[in-house]
């Protein structure tokens, strides 16, 4: 029942409003970010990067996890499952293998030529499968699963050569978004964005989608982007929530009641999120 992202992106392009990608983590959290998805009637993406794949058991565990949840949830709103900046063909093709419904080949700290070779690999192998493929340009910075790297601007020529070349699903052209918190407001390249989408047409994907205020998500909307993945503004949600239930509360131990404040959280958030994103009630 899990569909790739080509479907959503497209209508997410045309009817201009963004579908967002939630990184899970384990079970709890898989659930509320599905409640968000079923109360809101929004279509949603469940990010998956290798490192929280690997916490949670491996893809095959994650894929069936998600997919029993999505029958015992009732779920019906359009469910992608997606490796989140997947670092090789070989995790790519595991992902697709378990059961995931779409993959993130990021080949972007690789020089262009090599870049566009391993992610056509990967889209064929993916398509032949019906699961989708998003490639990166140029590189998002910040920190992400420890690793931390420097922002580099997608070179407008490097993106129509991957979108024409390796006929991706979408493409994340990074334009000065980091993963992790800001210092003060991103400063996002809008008029590459522009031009990036005008001459690539391929829906566009905002990584770091965390603290990036709504005045800046609507212009990347107008200007391309079909997709925002978001980690970091759910990972603090989270943690304020069970850290005030330690320390308001010093007679629980049951881990379920210490947790639930966190899937509240995480529902609020994820829920008011769609709404900013515009894709609640497009499912
Ligand atoms: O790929 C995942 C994202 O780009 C998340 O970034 O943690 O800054 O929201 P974020
Ligand atoms: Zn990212």
């Amino acid at each position: 029942r899990l569909v790739s992202m080509t479907d959503m992106l497209n209508k997410a392009k045309e009817g201009q409003y963004a579908v967002g990608q939630f990184n899970i983590n384990n079970l709890e959290w898989t659930q509320a970010v599905l409640t968000a998805a079923q109360e809101n009637n929004s279509p949603v993406i469940l990010g998956v990067s290798e490192g929280a794949g690997k916490y949670m058991g491996g893809p095959t565990v994650v894929a069936a996890m998600v997919t029993a949840l999505l029958d015992s949830m009732d779920i019906t709103v359009p469910v992608a499952l997606h490796l989140d900046h997947g670092s090789s063909f070989a995790s790519c093709k595991e992902a697709i293998d378990a059961g995931y419904s779409s993959v993130m080949i990021d080949g972007s700290h690789s020089p262009i030529d090599e870049n566009i070779e391993i992610t056509k690999e990967v889209v064929a192998y993916a398509h032949e499968r019906g699961a989708s493929v998003e490639a990166e340009v140029g590189t998002v910075g910040g920190e992400e699963d420890g690793v931390i790297g420097g922002v580099q601007y997608a070179d407008l020529e490097e993106c129509k050569r991957m979108v024409s070349e390796a006929d991706i699903d979408a493409l994340a052209a990074a334009l000065g978004s980091v993963h992790g918190t800001y210092d003060g407001e991103p400063q996002l390249g809008f008029e590459e964005m522009a031009a990036i989408s005008e001459a690539t047409g391929a829906p566009l994907v905002l990584h770091g989608g965390s603290g990036i205020p709504e005045h800046q998500v609507k212009m990347a909307i107008e200007r391309g982007h079909a997709k925002i993945n978001v980690n970091t503004e759910l990972q603090q949600q989270w943690t304020a929530a069970v850290r005030e239930k330690l320390n308001t509360d010093d007679k629980v131990y049951d881990p379920r009641k210490v947790i639930k404040p966190g899937f509240d959280a995480i529902v609020k958030t994820t829920k008011e999120t769609m709404d900013m994103f515009g894709s609640s009630n497009q499912a």
